[in-house]
């Protein structure tokens, strides 16, 4: 593994064990960008009027073939929260329907599905999941048990943010789907972490993030809609396209490809991160997944053996991240979480992911290892935990 941590910018002098919260690109991908940026700034209305359709519509289809999503039920979006969002908004919610979710979920977006409710006269139930979950079977029992005969939309995560677990969506999809739920995946950590077949996977829309994983620049997502859903699939903000859409362009794409002014850079570099990320071992992107789910492994025993720490749920449910329940329930986890994280940070120069999962009040530490990660990137944060018994058992 050696030289490949070179290629990104991480500061050495800290231990960054949280890949998951926003990323982190190396330096050619940041390289890509800055020239794309270049060519957009020597001659905006060129790039803009002239040569962003083509650019625009050649990124989809490449970042689309990546996650075997067919084009024309694809768009960027410059993030998984505003993907959700946008799929919540375009789905047929209406007056007395339920929107499911699970209590792992993420707060964003469980937060737009009470508003999205909320407006439309409909209301939100939380399927309970346990922590730490005791296997796949277990989640997709919970729920569907939270299924009602008013359910219509459910919105799950496909890995988990806090609790960091690989859930198994297509049973999920396919139980709900055998009770009229139609499930909109929140995918925010799958694309780079997981192999993905969109076409296959029987979701009504999907969300996922390119910076996270695929490590492509900030600002880089993207929804996918099934057919059944195209016509009415909406973006947050209506543009041009929307009216006038062009030869060739499905109504979604026309929707979607033209949201006004923004820098589309992050979204032009997908196909090269995707290429840039994949060449980095000699198996491309199976071998990465593989290596990444591996040291998280690796790094989760630690954590344990070290620590006692009780890991979110089995080893089979593990992605590219490892969590552990930290000290005891108490008010307003996710206030508490921020100073904890700056804590690890300040003094034992380790960077891990601190959240809540907001039914148990619980805290939760993540781990994340991708290929700037190494096995001894782990030390401090174990020196950390040593330290912080207090913390650890409250
Ligand atoms: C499950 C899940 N959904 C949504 C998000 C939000 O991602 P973003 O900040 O890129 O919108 C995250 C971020 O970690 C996540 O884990």
């Amino acid at each position: 593994m050696t030289g490949l941590r070179d290629l990104w910018v991480l500061d050495p002098a800290v231990a960054f064990l949280n890949h998951g919260s926003f990323g982190a690109c190396p330096q050619p991908v940041l390289d890509h960008q800055t020239e794309l940026r270049e060519r957009m700034e020597r001659d905006p209305v060129r790039f803009f009027s002239r040569d962003y359709d083509e650019l625009l519509g050649r990124a989809i289809e490449e970042s689309a073939s990546f996650i075997g999503a067919d084009p024309a039920g694809y768009a960027f979006v410059p993030n998984a929260t505003h993907g959700v969002n946008a799929l919540l908004r375009g789905a047929p919610i209406e007056p007395g329907d339920e929107i499911l979710v699970t209590d792992h979920g993420y707060e964003a977006c469980t937060l737009a599905a009470e508003e999205i409710a909320a407006e439309r006269g409909a209301s939100v139930r939380t399927a309970r999941l346990a922590l730490p979950v005791t296997g796949p079977d277990e989640v997709v029992e919970s729920i569907l048990a939270a299924v009602t005969p008013a359910t219509r939309v459910a919105v799950v995560d496909h890995v988990t943010s806090a609790t960091a677990l690989v859930l198994p969506i297509e049973d999920i999809i396919v139980g709900l789907a055998a009770r009229g739920v139609a499930t909109i995946v929140d995918g925010a950590h799958a694309p780079g972490m997981v192999p993905l077949d969109l076409a296959s996977l029987g979701c009504a829309a999907y969300a996922g993030n390119w910076h996270k994983w695929v490590c492509s620049p900030k600002g880089s997502a993207f929804v996918w809609v099934a057919p059944q859903w195209r016509d009415r699939a909406r973006p947050l903000v209506v543009s041009h396209g929307a009216g006038h859409p062009k030869e060739g362009q499905t109504p979604l794409r026309a929707r979607f490809d033209w949201t006004g002014t923004a820098d589309p850079t992050g979204y032009l570099t997908v196909p090269f991160a995707v290429e840039t990320i994949g060449k980095m071992l000699p198996g491309g992107w199976p071998e990465i997944m593989e290596r990444n789910r591996d040291l998280a492994l690796t790094m989760r025993r630690r954590v344990e053996s070290a620590s006692g720490l009780q890991a979110s749920g089995p080893e089979s449910m593990v992605g590219s991240m490892a969590a552990f329940s930290i000290g005891p329930p108490a008010p307003d986890p996710f206030g508490r979480a921020k100073p904890l994280q700056a804590r690890f940070a300040d003094e034992h120069r380790v960077v891990v992911g601190v959240s809540a999962v907001r039914a148990s009040q619980r805290l939760q530490i993540r781990v994340s290892a991708h290929l700037h990660t190494e096995a001894a990137t782990i030390e401090p944060l174990l020196e950390a935990l040593a330290e912080f018994g207090e913390i650890r058992t409250g």
